[in-house]
Formats: C-alpha cells, sequence, structure tokens
C-alpha cells in the first residue's frame, strides 16, 4: 500500500521538526521519516544534556558558507527571539551561560518533547527506525515516491533535513549529500568543524602530560579571534577556543594563540627583573598562568631552568614573543567521531534563500545542517536549523 504525504520530511531533527510544525499548522499533511531510534538524539546530547538551544545574538556574521548572505533571510525572518518564545510558551526554564548562549535549566529533553508536543498536536505522524532505500521523483505526476522500510510513500514536497557526517554513532549519515547528488545539485567541501586540533608528533611528546589544563586565551586563525578557554588533551588542543577555531582552519594553517591576552608578559617580567627578583622563571610564569603548563612552557624554551635575574633581556623577550604568539600547525582536527558539525554542505548556489527549495528540482527542499550554512559554537547551529526549517515550512 503506497501512503501519500502533502509534505515528507527526512530526517527528525531539528530542522525536520521545526519545519513539519510550520508545514503542519498550514494545514499540510506531513510525514516524518528517520532511520533512527530515538527522536532527536543530537539535541538530548547537545550543550552537555542542557542544549544550547539558541544564540541571542546569532547573526549572518556568525556563519561559515560559501556565500555569507544566503542564511540572512530565514534568520531574520525567524530570528532567535522567536524560538525563545516558543520555549517560554511551553514553560520551559531557561539561563544565558555566556556570551548569549541559552540553555535549558534542566534536561535537553525538554526541548525534544517541545517539538514532539507541538508536531503531535498538529497531527504530524514521526516513523522512527525507517529505513529509506530508493527516492524517485516522477516529472508527470510531479511527486516524489519513497522506498523504505516501511513501505512507499509519496510526496508533493520532499524535505531533506538529515543533518551532517558528525556523530556515526547517533545516526549521522551522507544520506542529505548523496540525495542533493542524485538530482544533480553540487555539494561544496566537507570538513568536521567545532572540532579539536590533532599536535604533530612532537608537540603531543612535549604537551601530553599538561591533558586537562585549560587556558583563557585570544585564539586566531586566518585573522579571525576567539576568546575564550583552550583544553590540552592528549594529542592536542580541545575546548571552545579551539573548537571555535577549528572552523575556519583549513589544513597546513596556523593557530595562533596569545596565551596572556590582557597584559603585556614583557613588561611584567621586566620589571619584576628591574625589581631583582631572583625566582625560577617557571615559578614567576606560574602567577599568570596554570602551573603545570608554566612548567612545561618554559622548560621548552629555558631548559637549564635559569633564574630571571640570569636571563637576558633579549631571551626573555624571545619568550614573552612565545606567549603572545604561540603557534601551532596542526596535523588536523580530531574528526566526524567528535566535531559538532560538517562545515559545507549542499550548496547555497542551488538553493532558494527564501524557501530552501532546489532551483533545479521543484519541490525539493533542504533544511538545517546538510546546506553549506556552519554556525559559530554557541548555539548558533541550533538557530540556523530552527530558521531554515521555518523558511521551508512555510512554503512546502
Ligand atoms: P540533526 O543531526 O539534528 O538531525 C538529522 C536527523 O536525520 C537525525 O535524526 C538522523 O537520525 C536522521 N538521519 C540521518 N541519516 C538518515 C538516513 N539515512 N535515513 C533516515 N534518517 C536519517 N548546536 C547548537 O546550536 N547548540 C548546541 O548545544 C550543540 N551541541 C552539540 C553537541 C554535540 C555533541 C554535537 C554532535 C552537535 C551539537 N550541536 C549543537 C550541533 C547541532 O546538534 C546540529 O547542528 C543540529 O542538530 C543540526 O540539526 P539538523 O536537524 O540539521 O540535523
Amino acid at each position: 500500500m503506497t501512503v501519500h504525504y502533502d509534505v515528507l520530511i527526512i530526517g527528525a531533527g531539528a530542522a525536520g521538526m521545526m519545519c513539519a510544525i510550520q508545514a503542519g499548522k498550514r494545514g499540510r499533511r506531513v510525514g516524518i521519516l528517520d532511520h533512527a531510534s530515538k527522536l532527536g538524539g543530537k539535541i538530548l546530547i547537545s550543550g552537555g544534556g542542557r542544549c544550547n538551544f539558541t544564540n541571542m545574538g546569532a547573526g549572518p556574521s556568525n556563519y561559515v558558507s560559501e556565500n555569507a548572505h544566503f542564511c540572512r533571510s530565514a534568520l531574520s525572518r525567524y530570528p532567535a527571539e522567536n524560538f525563545i518564545r516558543l520555549v517560554s510558551d511551553h514553560r520551559i526554564p531557561f539561563h544565558e551561560k555566556k556570551l548569549g548562549q541559552l540553555f535549558c535549566d534542566g534536561s535537553a529533553q525538554a526541548i525534544v518533547k517541545l517539538l514532539k508536543d507541538e508536531c503531535d498536536q498538529l497531527g504530524v505522524e514521526i516513523k522512527l527506525k525507517c529505513i529509506i532505500s530508493k527516492i524517485t521523483r516522477s516529472d508527470v505526476e510531479k511527486q516524489f515516491t519513497v522506498d523504505t522500510s516501511m513501505g512507499i510513500f509519496t510526496c508533493e514536497s520532499l524535505v531533506i533535513a538529515t543533518g551532517g557526517l558528525s556523530l556515526p554513532k547517533l545516526g549521522a549519515t551522507d544520506f542529505g549529500y548523496s540525495i542533493a547528488r542524485q538530482f544533480g545539485l553540487k555539494i561544496t567541501d566537507l570538513a568536521p568543524a567545532l572540532d579539536g586540533f590533532k599536535f604533530a608528533p612532537e608537540e603531543t611528546q612535549s604537551f601530553a602530560s599538561l591533558a586537562g589544563v585549560s587556558i583563557d586565551c585570544l585564539i586566531s586563525v586566518r585573522g579571525i579571534s576567539f576568546r575564550e578557554n583552550i583544553l590540552f588533551t592528549h594529542s592536542g588542543l580541545s575546548g571552545p577556543a579551539a573548537l571555535q577555531a577549528s572552523l575556519h582552519w583549513r589544513p597546513g594553517d596556523k593557530v595562533v594563540i596569545d596565551l596572556l591576552p590582557d597584559r603585556s608578559a614583557l613588561d611584567w617580567l621586566l620589571e619584576k627583573k628591574r625589581e631583582g627578583n631572583r625566582t625560577l622563571i617557571k615559578n614567576l610564569l606560574g602567577e599568570l598562568l596554570p602551573s603545570r603548563f608554566a612548567e612545561q612552557f618554559s622548560l621548552l624554551h629555558f631548559p637549564s631552568q635559569g633564574l630571571l635575574s640570569q636571563i637576558s633581556d633579549k631571551a626573555i623577550e624571545n619568550f614573552c614573543q612565545k606567549l603572545h604568539a604561540w603557534t601551532v600547525i596542526p596535523v588536523g582536527t580530531v574528526g566526524y567521531n567528535k566535531a559538532e558539525v560538517t562545515r559545507g554542505g549542499v550548496d547555497t548556489d542551488e538553493l532558494s534563500s527564501k524557501t530552501m527549495e532546489s532551483r533545479k528540482v521543484p519541490g525539493l527542499f533542504f533544511i538545517g545542517e546538510v546546506v553549506d550554512v556552519t554556525g559559530w559554537l554557541g548555539g548558533y547551529n541550533f538557530q540556523w536549523a530552527w530558521a531554515s526549517g521555518w523558511a521551508a515550512g512555510q512554503v512546502v
């Protein structure tokens, strides 16, 4: 038996459910298919289990895309305030953690429940554990046919909301990109992003013992800077600063880290020297930076562990230059098993920025992370999922 929907959405994540709600409000018969056994898997684990569901300052400048303007229309028509209102209407308590990032006070489950409740009220049919084997389109009937493990479905509007490649263990697949290719749409280069960096072997050797050390710093890649914490891991750098930087990083790029962004290390150390300070440099540096890091970093530059008073001004100057511009060339990022998102996706040239509909294939829509719009860390990616899902939901 074939079941017909006005709108069929593949992917019951953030973007897919938002689109379903909007289409349902317009009286469309909507179905969502997802191969996962659990609804909104990524929402549940996001924000450390509390879901950083939006950012109050979200705007086009917080996104990376080959077309920086593409996200503008959807973000302005469905801004962060609209999702905040929805969260408030559902009486979900939330708070700002920092930098406009809004998190649930309780569990991320509340956001999944919000979306599910809205879908239920509107009669949206959600089918989990549904494996999709084939999608075809008939030009004559102007409809899509979707063959699945649960039977055959047809629809007028087909929305692909299958997200990116990160966290395959949670059900991420390249399905969205394959469908785009099948219908002749271009895909931009894909890469794991909002991801940690991997050190080259010599740096791993020097810094592996610092795993767990966190430092407030100014990190820069390709001239774009973020003031956040880096966190040393056994094999590289993680923490919000590294994750933000990874969004802009390309293989071979330098990552430059100012470890003391609020003061001049040179002025401070020369002043101490003038005062006749006879402390080991590692102990002095430990007054400004975590002691494990201070010890290792000064050992690397002053293997003999000299007293400040015995170190030449020139050597101090070189050392301070390293503290303000520690330069690392990562061998890569950790990869899709850890990355929060995929940078790149369906080329925005292929889509209408107002509706997310394919320019080549009428009735075919792409929303959320599968599109080449990738947000910074801090609630921006969910805001794109809500906004792009909302935009498509007005017309599907
Ligand atoms: P999403 O990935 O949410 O949904 C895609 C759906 O498609 C899934 O349900 C999947 O099962 C389904 N699917 C995939 N392939 C399929 C196939 N072949 N057949 C059928 N179904 C298929 N962002 C943010 O703004 N704030 C945050 O706090 C976080 N935190 C965070 C933590 C971690 C650990 C990760 C990995 C990611 C985040 N993110 C985030 C990013 C955010 O989760 C992500 O950008 C959005 O979930 C994207 O929403 P989508 O609806 O596009 O895809």
